[in-house]
């Protein structure tokens, strides 16, 4: 059989062993379009419904277990019912929820922050990753009084700030200049042409959405230098590669942002965004300015997500937990890549430390176009593959480690991997 008859045949049986999944989705697609309402977790031919999680596993509705190598697009950095976490919270509930005012653990939090990225002097809490990115960038605009914003093809800064495709039409309408990633003579010409007017250049120290593509040392410093150069505000977007030290991706590369831009597990896996940097520019917020900014947000300090996300920095994340979780992933990539090669299979696994993302095509991968000869039906019949063998990742091919996600975890994932490709390794050598 070829690619996509084996493909069809895996889809076939994936509905087979999914009936209470598959009407799952019928019934949410009364009351949501597609059933949908989260757009990154939809396939087809219907996502699964997961009904329980516990450590580094999950269970479906058809009762199927599963190792969970998704991680929650890495917001599950703590794993499923994390003991710490789950005290902190009904520690909170204790407490009381809606307090209508300032509380003590946002001050706490911040403060934990604030000790990992030093660069962020003065923050802010939002409830979504998507948020606190465009709340950076509407900051950087009104501090320089500029009106544009340097963007990278292939980034995802959020729902409403995504240029992966050629960008989304449901974007924040900014004046945009966007120049291919990792080439920084493209974003030293584009700044020669736009630098008076440019606000802001923003930039994931790693595509993470756009596959896991790291961002070159020299190209993220040499992006430091163009923006002190022409007076914009540089934005670290670290909601995915804050996890790859204590102190983020800006840590490791001894770059200090502007602005940065956190979420995901800083809340503790409850909703959380956080953006802040420069005192000079977090000031404008101070409302005890005259004309200050204003940013209000009815669960910017929720006590559950203040609560579980300093429980989570202050008793779980150690600098040793973290050092190991990259270790692991690390090591864990170098396998996974070794097995595809072993097969002769045209296909790498890209990434940093914990976070990768599964690419069918061999060959550099340094920007979102290096990307357009991947072959997605290979990932898409390797996922339907793993997840007949208990193992759940995203169908992009996105694999986050979690703190419980350990070594036995890891030989796992390998061994699954190894038996699909074992399987499989005709068709997909194709
Ligand atoms: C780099 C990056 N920025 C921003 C976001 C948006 O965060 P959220 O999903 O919490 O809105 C994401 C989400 O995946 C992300 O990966």
């Amino acid at each position: 059989m070829n690619l996509i008859d084996t493909l069809e045949a895996a889809r076939a049986r994936y509905r087979e062993r999914n009936p209470a999944s598959e009407r799952q989705l019928a019934e949410a697609a009364t009351v949501m379009p597609g059933g949908n309402t989260r757009s990154v977790l939809f396939h087809a031919p219907f996502p699964l419904t997961m009904v329980r999680g516990e450590g580094a596993r999950l269970w479906d509705a058809d009762g199927h277990r599963y190792l969970d190598a998704l991680g929650e697009f890495t917001a599950g950095l703590y794993g499923h019912s994390n003991a710490v976490i789950r005290q902190a919270i009904i520690d909170a509930l204790a407490d009381g929820l809606s307090l209508s005012s300032h509380n003590r653990r946002e001050v706490a939090l911040a403060a934990e922050i604030q000790r990992r990225f030093p660069s962020m002097a003065l923050m802010r809490f939002t409830n979504s990753g998507t948020e606190a990115s465009l709340l950076a960038l509407a900051t950087a605009k009104a501090f320089t009084a500029r009106p544009k914003i340097m963007v990278f093809d292939g980034a995802y800064h959020g729902g409403l700030l995504s240029f992966g495709r050629g960008g989304s039409p449901i974007n924040v309408p900014h004046a945009y200049v966007v120049a291919p990633y990792n080439d920084l003579a493209a974003a030293q010409a584009l700044v020669h042409a736009h630098g008076p007017t440019l606000a802001a250049i923003v930039v994931e120290p790693m595509l993470g959405a756009g596959g896991c593509i790291p961002g070159e040392p020299a190209f993220l410093r040499g992006l430091s230098e163009l923006a002190r150069g022409c007076g914009a505000l540089l934005v670290f977007d670290e909601v995915q590669t804050s996890r790859l030290s204590i102190g983020g991706r800006q840590a490791q590369l001894g770059i200090t942002p502007d602005l940065t831009v956190i979420g995901k597990y800083f809340g503790g896996g409850l909703s959380f965004g956080a953006f802040g940097g420069r005192v000079d520019c977090m000031a404008q917020f101070d409302p005890r300015r005259a004309n200050a900014l204003s940013h209000a947000g009815t669960f910017n300090n929720n006590v559950l997500s203040m609560a579980a996300g300093l429980a989570g920095l202050q008793q779980v994340l150690t600098q040793e937990a973290l050092t190991a979780l990259n270790q692991r992933g690390d090591r864990l990539r170098e396998r996974l890549n070794a097995v595809l090669q072993t097969h002769g299979v045209a296909a790498q696994f890209t990434g940093l430390g914990s976070v990768m993302n599964l690419h069918g095509m061999s060959g550099p991968v340094h920007c979102a176009a290096d990307l357009a000869t991947s072959n997605t039906l290979l990932k898409e019949l390797l996922f339907f593959d793993l997840l007949e063998r208990g193992v759940y990742m995203a169908q992009r091919g996105l694999v986050t480690l979690s703190l419980p996600f350990d070594d036995a975890a890891c030989d796992e994932m390998l061994g699954a991997f190894e038996d699909a490709l074992r399987t499989r390794a005709a068709v997909l050598r194709g």
